[in-house]
């Protein structure tokens, strides 16, 4: 409206075959009268009903019939209120698992049983590695498999599949290199659809596929794993443990064992909430997912906000190297949902929401199972509490990206303040822990915070799972002493290094810790040890490198990872990680622009994926500089 009170109207007026638009304007007021009338031609009409089809075309917004019933026997009828929004996730897996891939006319009819645009469908569904969308009439791809092209996997062997498998399985099977899949002390790995294959070779990976043996083993509940039994020891050894599948402790024996009668005690209110809170305090015990936050400290500020409050777990384990948190669950999942349920009880939540990252496809069924077995037969009221499947998206494993995956969104980190704490998962106050932080709390307070912190090397105190692999004798879990050496680790717990490999480097944690010269491999390794020489513990994920490996080749790997794995969101990270790349691939690096580079991803970064990605080439430079010179 060009001026208050004014009015205006516009009439589409056939003449002939050709169609006119009119615009009439008066001014306002009483002595009111027409001032302008403009006419506009818009071409014939079959032109104008011509560029109606296209446009509808392009949007794709006719729902078809056959696909919205396909859809609804996957997700059922929309309930009363609709479909919940943050469901779009688990819906892309429906879809995914039963066609493969997303078919754009499962889309549209998503979009539209969703009441969502079409745009917010698609720019989730894109956004996720393990998501195909197909467009019109196009093919689902053929089986897949993911060859693990993370460090642990290259040293041994990944490149070599890779090369080799595509010619041997034929053109109906999409062979496709993978980001570590949490199972680096059984490199190589490749991956048959859902079906992960330890130490892989061409033999094994062609008769999976010729057998179809396309699904992860079920496990039996029979195992019977004791996890503080294995405090300053090896809890897998790769050398012996090459199952995908180890017998796992049930409902009912982790209960015969003693198991959730802390939970039971403080619902019935023997046990007093202060007192848990006061032994995870007392024990020292540090967020265990990579940033080391005092776990009781998290529980008081959590605890003090208005509620209702939320719990989202972090089980997205992305972190190359590290495969602790599977190693746990799928060994003995109850302690660590014992530990959840005594967190929510002690610090008020109404609902947990469990995130796992999608290639834990057995950890998935085996924890779906014993949380519906949990519902079904404990004697106390629990928690509301959704288990949640990632798509293959590092960054999510970032607590904030997380929560946007939680809700069914693209996996971007938020900027901060404010923090989760207070503004997290559904706008609620949001206690968000790593699995295996929630792992400990049952026996800390039974065993009382002195057994945990009295644990401890070279100053340090408590427990660290490291995931150790790379050149060692005997890869795997080892539950050691905060504060142990990676000299002490390698000799003590994974019986030395390989056969004819003498200790050259080593990746403290993970990809976004740094590389450490064999003349470190004294250092404490714990939180805060390391910062001094530009690197950091994080998920304690320990690469070994032998005499042969080069630093620089770990640090290429790493980056590589990083720029896949960028969510894009802020131009330092998203530019600076590929443009790293590019400069680290010469046979001689210019040092002064990589620098350039890590300086404003370091400064310029919204979360710690970019802010810690420079930390390997870094270390390079100040240890290696003979390999890039
Ligand atoms: C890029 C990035 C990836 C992360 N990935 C994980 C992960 O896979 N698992 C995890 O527990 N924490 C991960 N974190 C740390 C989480 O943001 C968060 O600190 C942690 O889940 C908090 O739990 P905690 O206090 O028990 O450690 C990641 C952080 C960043 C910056
Ligand atoms: S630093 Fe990288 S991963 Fe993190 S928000 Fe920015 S673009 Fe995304
Ligand atoms: S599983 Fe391959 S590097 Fe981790």
């Amino acid at each position: 409206m060009p001026w208050p009170g004014a009015s205006f109207s516009a009439l589409f007026i056939h003449a002939g075959s050709r169609l006119f638009l009119r615009h009439t304007m008066s001014p306002a007021g009483p002595s009111s009268s027409v001032t302008s009338v403009t006419s506009v031609a818009l071409g014939s009409v079959d032109d104008m009903r011509e560029r109606i089809r296209r446009k509808r075309q392009l949007k794709g917004r006719q729902v078809d019939a056959q696909a919205l019933a396909e859809l609804r026997v996957l997700i059922g009828m929309p309930p009363q209120g609709g479909h919940r929004r943050d469901l779009l996730i688990e819906y892309l897996h429906r879809l995914s698992d039963a066609y493969r891939c997303l078919h754009d006319r499962h889309l549209v009819a998503l979009a539209a049983e969703m009441r969502i645009g079409m745009a917010e469908v698609y720019e989730v569904a894109t956004f996720y590695h393990h998501f195909d969308v197909v467009k019109g009439d196009a093919a689902a791809p053929g089986l897949t498999v993911r060859v693990c092209d993370g460090l642990s996997c290259t040293m041994a062997g990944a490149a070599d599949l890779l090369a080799r498998l595509p010619a041997l399985l034929g053109a109906e099977v999409r062979v496709m290199a993978a980001p570590c899949v949490g199972r680096c002390e059984q490199a190589p790995v490749a991956v048959v659809h859902q079906n992960p294959l330890p130490h892989a070779n061409l033999e094994s990976v062609a008769a999976a596929v010729r057998a179809n043996a396309t699904a992860h083993p079920p496990a039996a509940d029979t195992g019977g794993f004791d996890a503080p039994a294995c405090a300053q020891a090896s809890v897998t050894n790769g050398a012996v443990d090459t199952g995908v599948a180890p017998a796992y402790v049930g409902l009912d024996a982790y209960r015969q064992a003693g198991g959730y009668r802390l939970a039971a005690a403080l619902m019935d209110g023997q046990q007093e909430a202060e007192g848990v809170i006061q032994a995870m305090e007392n024990s020292g015990l540090r967020g265990l997912g990579g940033a080391g936050f005092p776990a009781g400290r998290k529980w008081r500020i959590v605890r003090a906000k208005t509620g209702p409050r939320v719990m989202a777990v972090n089980i997205d384990e992305g972190e190359p190297g590290t495969f602790k948190d599977r190693t746990y669950l799928e060994r003995d999942p109850h302690r660590f949902l014992e530990g959840m349920l005594v967190a929510a009880q002690v610090v008020g939540i109404d609902a947990c929401y469990l995130y796992l990252r999608d290639e834990y496809h057995g950890c998935r069924a085996l924890l779906q199972q014993e949380i519906d077995r949990l519902r079904a037969e404990m004697p106390f009221p629990l928690p509301q509490i959704e288990l949640r499947r990632g798509a293959g998206a590092y960054i999510c494993g970032e607590e904030s990206a997380m929560i946007e995956s939680i809700e069914g969104k693209r996996g971007e980190p938020r900027m901060r303040p404010p923090y989760i704490a207070e503004v997290g998962l559904f706008g609620r106050p949001t206690l968000e822990h790593n699995f295996e932080t929630l792992y400990w709390v049952r026996d800390i307070v039974e065993k009382g915070p002195a057994w945990f912190s009295g644990f401890g090397r070279n100053g340090r105190k408590g427990l660290r799972s490291f995931s150790v692999s790379g050149r060692v004798r005997s890869p795997g879990v080892k539950l050691a002493p905060a504060g142990i050496s990676v000299r002490e680790l390698v000799d003590e717990y994974c019986g030395g290094m390989l056969q004819g490999q003498e200790l050259y480097a080593y990746l403290p944690g993970g990809a976004s810790g740094g590389i450490l010269p064999a003349s470190l491999a004294d250092l404490p390794l714990d939180f805060d040890t390391l910062q001094p020489h530009g690197c950091f513990i994080g998920s304690a994920a320990v690469i070994v490198l032998g005499q042969h490996d080069k630093a620089r080749d770990a640090a290429l790997n790493m980056m590589r990872f990083f720029e896949h794995e960028s969510c894009g969101q802020c131009t330092p990270c998203r530019v600076g990680t590929a443009k790293a790349v590019r400069l680290m691939e010469a046979a001689v690096w210019d040092n002064t622009t990589l620098e350039d580079l890590n300086q404003v991803m370091v400064d310029a970064s919204i979360c710690g994926l970019g802010q810690a990605a420079p930390n390997p080439v870094r270390c390079v430079q100040k240890y290696f500089a003979q390999e890039v010179r």
